[in-house]
């Protein structure tokens, strides 16, 4: 496992940046071939739930193909060649998303706000990406549980500081009862009657969605080029891997609060999980 996020500390909505070094921006891995398979299936199939963009994101969505060719060209010459960008009549965001794993989303300072002008997401968790294009980072997070009042002032100040040359990333984390990545707000909950399951069961059939996100500035639009890379694991697996995993999942879930909870979606999945925390 690449990421594991859960370290047993309680449970905070924190902005939690790091910097990154420019090398490790964009990430392939072994599931590349069939997330781009993933990719150009709903690109084409679903387009308006997965591809949003506003005049004023062009530029940046330009900037952003430039930008990535020149990355993959210098970090991953075996896997690409300049033909795989060649696509005259596509927008130049999804030429690029086309081509790499992780969603990519065009942050533009507009009246003062920061605001989603562009973006191609395929993989949201649980949410609805026509709702949240040309909205601000305050009106995005709307539904998320203290996230106004813990970090959304810093969140904006961090925005007008980020650079070029030193990107930042972060991880969010969540527990769902599906691996499929394409989750959007209407995507059917299993509605698996998991009273019936054993602890073991559970445990293969509910996972660790864990979101890499990184956030960099493009000098020329003045925007900022944010990117979401999904990984999903089962809980089983990810306890295979990491001995302390179970424990500091059940200390980090002991301080979550109700309204967290709601916002999870983690209701229906509460007394099971604590029966596999407690086995
Ligand atoms: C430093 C920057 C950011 C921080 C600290 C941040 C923080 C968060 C946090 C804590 C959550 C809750 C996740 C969970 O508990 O499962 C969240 C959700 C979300 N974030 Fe961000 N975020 C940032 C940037 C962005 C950007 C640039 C976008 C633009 C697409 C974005 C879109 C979302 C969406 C769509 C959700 C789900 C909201 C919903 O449930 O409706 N975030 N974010």
């Amino acid at each position: 496992m690449t990421y594991q996020p859960v370290d047993g500390k309680p449970f905070t909505v924190t902005m939690g940046l790091r910097a990154l070094d420019l090398a490790k921006w964009i990430e392939i891995d072994e599931n590349y071939q069939s997330e781009i398979v993933l990719k150009q299936k709903l690109l084409q199939q679903n387009h308006a739930q997965v591809f949003a963009t506003t005049p004023s994101g062009f530029e940046g969505s330009a900037e952003t193909l430039d930008l990535l060719k020149d990355h993959l060209m210098q970090y991953s010459p075996d896997h690409f060649d300049l033909t795989k960008f060649a696509h005259a009549d596509q927008h130049p965001l999804e030429i690029a998303s086309r081509n790499v794993q992780e969603d990519l989303v065009i942050m533009s300072k507009t009246d003062g706000q920061w605001v989603m002008t562009a973006a191609s997401v395929c993989f949201p968790s649980r949410w609805d990406l026509t709702e949240k294009i040309n909205k601000n980072l305050h009106e995005i997070h709307a539904p998320v549980p203290e996230y106004e009042e813990r970090i959304g002032m810093a969140t904006d100040t961090m925005f007008d500081k980020f650079t070029p040359e030193w990107p930042m990333w972060r991880i969010n984390w969540t527990i769902l009862d599906s691996s499929e990545l394409h989750l959007p707000m209407n995507a059917n909950q299993l509605n698996r009657n998991t009273s019936h399951l054993t602890p073991a069961d559970f445990a293969k059939n509910t996972f660790l969605r864990i979101e890499r996100q990184t956030l960099r500035a493009l000098p020329k639009s003045k925007d900022v080029l944010f990117t979401i890379k999904t990984y999903v694991t089962s809980l089983a697996q990810v306890d295979a891997k990491d001995q302390h995993f179970r424990a500091n999942l059940a200390k980090t879930l002991m301080s979550v609060s109700d309204e967290t909870i709601d916002y999870k979606g983690w209701q229906p999945l509460w007394q099971n999980l604590q029966y596999w925390l407690d086995a």
